[in-house]
């Protein structure tokens, strides 16, 4: 029985946020009362070793559905790869007023303009710390959107060394659209200074922990090839783990006209799926294997998934597809992929 078929009528009723806060609270429920040990264990699919990690299986829970990590055996026993918790900021912030989270149902998409609420590091780190989750733990790293600009490399920096000893791999978020100026850190200048002080940090905590924590860069698909070519390079320069690909998009064309279309923020979902591949296959061309990819944005299949592997990604994560096809989206991914 798909029980996601039948409750999403219902939470499809509610405003938005209101049904991702019941998700989020009935996956808690089940976390606490034992609930979840009945979801059937997903199918076996191909295990991969991606910097330097094991990964049971290639698909991976992406950022900003867990923003506190408050979750993450809920998310864990859906079957996932990998989770990725986060993006969480240095301080506290409550984010936009609400509303802020739109169905774009026509095509299957989803309007955020969250703008990093979270609860801070501390507290991210404390949920991290009570999970029971061994496996491959992404947290994904922002700036308060109250820090000057020029002061966003050391909102990084603290995020980073609070984190370090409790990720499996770090992601750096420079390319969510609903903080102010934040995509100014994907130019070329910018980046170059942020990639050298996060890789020195690196080596840094490297030495301080004993383990190494690899660090990830996730990007906009709003990019040029000139672009996507000129931040693969200062990737491979900066000797950076992966990148994850992508972000949101600014970008309305595929939803002009449709209910909430023209909402201000990111969209996700089957709209942002073509412009994700293409970056996903310009940043492979371009690395040639140097590093590897985590292709996102608009996976609501398996078939979806099969597409951005063979683009170049070398791992997938879902968010929106959560949205319209529920956690069994998961199984068919793991089943299409083998
Ligand atoms: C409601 C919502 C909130 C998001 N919050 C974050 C976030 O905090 N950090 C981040 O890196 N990405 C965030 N994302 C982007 C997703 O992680 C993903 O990159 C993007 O939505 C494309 O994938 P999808 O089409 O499977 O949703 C968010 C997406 C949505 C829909």
């Amino acid at each position: 029985m798909n029980y996601y078929q039948l409750a999403k009528p219902l939470l499809f009723q509610f405003d938005a946020e209101i049904a991702h806060d019941i998700t989020l609270k009935s996956l808690k429920y089940a976390e606490k009362s034992g609930l979840l040990a009945l979801y059937p264990k997903p199918p076996v699919c191909q295990s991969r070793q991606v910097m330097g990690l094991s990964f049971p299986n290639p698909v991976g829970l992406a950022a900003g559905l867990d923003k506190n990590g408050a979750v993450i055996d809920g998310m864990a026993a859906l079957g996932f790869g990998f989770v990725e918790v986060g993006t969480v900021t240095p301080r506290a912030q409550p984010g936009n007023l609400k509303p802020r989270l739109f169905r774009v149902k026509e095509a299957q998409g989803v309007i955020n303009r969250f703008g990093f609420n979270n609860l801070g590091v501390d507290n991210l780190i404390e949920n991290v710390k009570s999970a029971q989750y061994k496996g491959v733990l992404g947290i994904n790293i922002g700036k308060n959107f109250d820090t000057p600009m020029e002061n966003a490399v050391d909102d990084y920096l603290i995020c980073m060394k609070k984190v370090y000893e409790h990720a499996s791999y770090i992601t750096v978020n420079i390319s969510s659209p609903n903080t102010k100026n934040l995509r100014a850190l994907q130019e070329k200048e910018a980046l170059s200074s942020l990639l050298a002080s996060l890789k020195s940090e690196q080596n840094k905590l490297a030495q301080q922990h004993g383990k190494y924590v690899p660090i990830t860069l996730k990007i906009a698909p709003d990019l040029t090839q000139e672009q996507v070519v000129e931040i693969a390079d200062l990737l491979m320069q900066h000797q950076i783990d992966g990148v994850i690909a992508t972000n949101t998009t600014l970008a309305r064309d595929v939803v002009k006209g449709m209910k909430n279309g023209d909402e201000t923020g990111g969209l996700s979902g089957a709209p942002v799926r073509n412009q994700s591949t293409i970056v996903i296959q310009q940043l492979s061309k371009q690395l040639q294997n140097a590093l590897p990819i985590i292709g996102v944005g608009g996976i609501l299949s398996g078939a979806d998934a099969v597409e951005k592997i063979a683009a170049g990604a070398d791992l997938v994560q879902v968010y929106s597809g959560l949205i319209y096809q529920g956690p069994k989206l998961v199984r068919d991914i793991c089943t299409a992929l083998g």
